[in-house]
Formats: structure tokens, sequence, C-alpha cells
């Protein structure tokens, strides 16, 4: 007995004097050369630092990109279970500048349902029809205001895009292909919009220009409702991309069109168009030869180009049917800091700005304005519906709602939930047909939200919710009205008074649920008499 223990601190000696001799001879690290053996310790501590932070310092509301109290919401609505919250708001309103409050009426038009599950199974379609102002030939209504945004199969694994797509399905919603391609892991019954990035994957010939043929083949065979030409993105603005060559499968390179094991590179910039003006042409060709409503996506930086489009769109007739603005806050696979943390503007600011330009050429009706930046939580949501969007687009959400932790890991290939990998370890962690309930779960969870608060409100609907029902907190002391925060004008941020009435119809037509018990004789009697 004696004589194990000794061994085994002989070898633990050994080991632990290897490891001091490496350290000394090293010169890599000053730390170690200087602090042999212990100084592994702050490496260590430096490795789990994010997850202690996580689960053990952070406050629930401190974390970003997703607070504790957030993911918490969304993790309990993809599950189904209990997403209420005891005790009050642990927020910081008095002395959070910024903050929105969102006013609720007395009396109102449409009630809020009491039961908590009421509005879950609600339709909840975009107000304006999507392509119609344009006459394009397959112009539609999307069914649901919230919609999954652009992620390509290759940021994400192969499952990840079928638990979005088959959850897409369920509830009613539409899936942007993302600028990787329309892969197999789309085609499980979920509707797409497909997005033409930079490289044309998926619509390329074999030199990587653009091919009308192959994009026109590929809408045929598959769900495609809308097309999306991706300018920029949030995260990532101005830049284009790399898919490393050990990323690049046989499957990836089949759905972009390009060689598998070799770099795939993302130009930053569009072959096809150089211009607002050649762009318009190429959206007008490209509407006329698929009858698809066709949009754009863009962050937003310098407004120049929002002023000769819109300039352009009303001098012309030429024009886009959506316009996605990607929010300064978005997310991506992988980035540079700096353009993560400070290049293009946050979604309420940028938006706001894109949204003034279209409405003082009266250009706003026509267009279906679509949002993305966190705005898969309500409140966001709501200020986002409140400046004028119609639909909103949500991406790291609808990925936490399949799994992800946040351990912010995407641009290693090593996210430990399977979620954005193509290790095929990892990505078999991740069961497509369980993660698509809970994203569709989810999905349905923020429409019942964003209704009920629609509801309190006063009006029938998210896209009814006016600039007035929304005020910015300065402070313990002041609040500002959003109109006067991002400087609109009278009826900036609804839909045309057709489109009001349509949707509220719409939104009228079914089952009222929840709701109060019928008045009393006495109550039925006064108004009577009034
Ligand atoms: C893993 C990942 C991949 C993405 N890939 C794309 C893409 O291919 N095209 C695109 O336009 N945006 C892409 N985005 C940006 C999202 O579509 C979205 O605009 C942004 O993350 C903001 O939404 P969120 O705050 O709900 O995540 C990606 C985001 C993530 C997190
Ligand atoms: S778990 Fe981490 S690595 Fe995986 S998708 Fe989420 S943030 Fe990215």
């Amino acid at each position: 007995m004696k004589r194990g223990f000794r061994a085994a601190a002989a070898a633990a000696f050994s080991a632990v004097a290897a490891v001091a001799v490496r350290d000394l001879l090293q010169r890599d690290h000053a730390l170690l050369r200087n602090f042999p053996v212990i100084g592994h310790g702050r490496y260590a501590i430096e490795a789990i630092g994010p997850e202690l932070r996580q689960y053990v310092v952070a406050g629930n509301n401190e974390e970003r990109p997703f607070t504790r109290d957030q993911r918490r919401w969304v993790y309990a609505s993809a599950k189904k279970e209990n997403n209420y919250f005891g005790f009050g708001t642990d927020n910081d309103l008095e002395y959070t500048a910024g903050y929105p409050i969102i006013k609720h009426r007395t009396f109102g038009r449409a009630v809020p349902p009491s039961t908590p599950a009421a509005g879950y199974e609600a339709a909840v379609p975009c107000a304006k029809v999507l392509g119609a102002a344009r006459g394009r030939a397959r112009a539609f209504r999307p069914e649901s205001v919230v919609n999954i945004s652009g992620m390509s199969f290759g940021s994400l694994s192969g499952a990840a895009v079928e638990a979005l797509n088959r959850g897409a399905a369920l509830a009613g919603c539409l899936q942007n292909t993302g600028e990787g391609g329309l892969s197999p892991h789309h085609r499980h019954g979920g509707e797409l919009v497909f997005q033409i990035g930079t490289a044309y994957f998926g619509c390329r010939d074999d030199r990587g220009r653009f091919d009308l043929h192959r994009l026109k083949d590929l809408v045929a065979g598959a769900p495609v409702r809308a097309l999306e030409i991706k300018l920029s993105q949030g995260a990532k603005p101005g830049l284009g991309g790399l898919l490393p060559a050990a990323k690049v499968s046989a499957e990836i390179a089949a759905t972009r069109g390009i060689t598998p094991g070799v770099d795939c590179v993302s130009p930053s910039r569009h072959a096809e168009f150089s211009d607002t003006d050649s762009l318009l042409d190429w959206v007008e060709m490209l509407a006329a030869e698929t009858g698809l409503p066709v949009g754009i996506k863009s962050a937003v930086g310098d407004m120049g180009f929002w002023d000769e489009l819109t300039t352009r769109m009303a001098g012309t007739g030429r024009g886009v049917d959506f316009v996605t603005i990607d929010g300064g806050e978005g997310g991506t696979g992988a980035a540079p800091l700096i353009f993560t943390d400070t290049v293009s503007l946050p979604f309420q600011v940028g938006f706001a700005r894109v949204y003034r330009m279209f409405a003082e050429r009266n250009l706003h009706e026509g267009v279906v304005f679509a949002g993305a930046g966190k705005l898969g939580l309500p409140d966001n949501a709501v200020v986002a519906f409140a400046l004028g969007c119609d639909i909103v687009n949500v991406a790291r959400e609808a990925m936490l709602a399949i799994g992800c932790i946040q351990a912010q890991k995407c641009h290693t290939d090593a996210c430990p939930t399977g979620v954005a990998t193509q290790n095929r370890w990892l990505s078999r962690g991740l069961d497509p047909t369980l993660k698509s309930v809970r994203a569709a779960n989810y999905v349905k969870t923020l429409r019942r939200d964003l209704l009920k608060v629609a509801e309190a409100c006063g009006v029938e609907h998210p896209g009814l919710i006016d600039t007035a029902s929304v005020e910015i907190l300065d402070g313990r002391t002041a609040a500002t009205a959003l109109d006067q925060v991002y400087d609109y004008r009278p009826g900036w941020g609804l839909p045309s008074a057709a489109d009001r009435a349509a949707i509220a119809a719409l939104m009228s037509a079914g089952e009222p649920q929840g709701g109060t018990a019928p008045p009393s004789p006495s109550a039925v009697g006064r108004s009577a008499t009034r």
C-alpha cells in the first residue's frame, strides 16, 4: 500500500517537474516562464471563464447578446413551459436610458383574452400583401409576422437547418435560406425565402457567375415564395466571407455549386450590379423572370444609398417589394470584432432612418418592411412594429430555441450543441424532429405575445401598433414619445388605410378567445339609456 502511494507520488512529482522544465524552456508565454506550473491556472480559469460567468457570476440582465432572463424566456417558450416571471421586473427601468415603455389603452377596439394559452394557435399574418404593390405574379400575404432569418447551411449544421425548416412548416412561417444556397436540409416542408448573396451560391455557373437558368430551376423545384438580395448584414457589413476548406464537405459543395475541400470565398460586393440603377434593373429582371416578390437585405451605414434608391424608385416606378433591415447588434457565424461591435447602426436607429426616406417619398405603404437584430424578444419586436416593421426575422433566438446555449463558439466548428458546426459527432446530438417542435413553439409564443400586446394597446394586430403607443424613457423623470425620438410624421409606421382595414377584418374573423363574462343586467340597462 505504502509502496503504491510512493510510486504514485513519484509519478506525480515527475509530471509536475516535466511541466516546470517545459515551461521554463518555452518562449511563447512569458507568464509560464516566470511562473512555471502555477501559471497554467490562469489559462484554465480563462478557458472556463465564460461558463463561470454565465452560470455562476452574471446577473439575470447582464450578459450579452442575450441575458439569462431573455434566454430563459426563449427556452421556456420553446418547450411550451411556464414562461412567466414572478415578483415583478428585475430590469432597472427607472435608471436605464432608452428603455421602451408600451402604453396600454383602457378602452380599446381589441381586448386581450385572459387565459395564458389563448392566441397560441392564432394566425397572425403580415398586414401587407408582399409584391402586391408592384403587381408581381406570385404576390402573397406571408402567413406569419415572425419568420426565420437567413442562416446558411455551412454556418449552421444540416440538422439545425432541418430543425428550423420543419419548425417553419409547423409554425406556418417562412425560413430564409441564408446565402449558402438551398440544401436538402431546407426541403422538409417549410416555405422559403431564397437569399442571393454575393457568391450566388446555388445559382451560379462553374466560374462563379450568376446563372438565371439555375435560379429558375431552383425556385421551380422548391417552395420558394420570395427572393432576397443580400447587400450586407449587421454583424459584418461590407465584408465578404470565407468558409474554410475543412468545412467544405461534399454536401455543402453540391449545395453551393463549388469544389469540395477548397476554401470557399464570398466576395464583398455583387458582380451583377454596381449602383442603385443597375440594382433596380436586376430586381425587376428577377421579378419578371420568376414572378416572385424580390427584396433586399441590408445593414444601415451611409444614407446616400437609401436616398438614391428611394429617389429612383419614386422617379422610375422600378422598385423592391421588401426591405429587410439588419441591426448592427445582429449575429453571424464568424466576423472580426470591430465589425460585430462597431460597424453599422443598431436596428432602431438604422431602421427609422431608412423608413423615413421611404415615407418622405410616399413609398412606405407599397413596401413590406422586415427587421432583424434581437427582434425575437417581444419588447424589441413591439418597438419595431411601431416604427413600421411588417415582419420580424429571428436568427439567434431561433438557434436558442433549438438548443444553442450561447457558448459563442460558432466560429470554431466546436459548437457543443450541434447547431453551428459541420462536425458530424457534434451535430448528431441535435435531433431535428424534436427540435423542430421547439422552434415552432417559440415562433408561436412570440406571435401570441405580440398579439396580446397589440390587444392591450387596443388594436387587433401588431402591425397596427402606432408610434403613439410607445415611449422611450430618458431616466427616472422623463420619457419621449417614439415619433419624437425618431422624427416621424403622423401616420408613419402604419400600413395604408386599406391594408389596416383588411388586416383588422382578418383578425376579427376568428373565434374570440377568453375575454370577460357577459355584462350584468344593470350595465346593459345603463348602456341602453345612454
Ligand atoms: C449563425 C448565423 C448565420 C447567419 N447567416 C446569415 C446569412 O447567410 N445571410 C444573412 O443575411 N444573414 C445571416 N445571419 C444574420 C441573421 O440572419 C440576422 O440578420 C441577425 O443575426 C440578426 O438577427 P438576430 O438578432 O435574431 O440573430 C446569420 C446569423 C447567424 C447567427
Ligand atoms: S451553442 Fe455556442 S457555438 Fe453553438 S450555436 Fe450557440 S453560441 Fe454558437
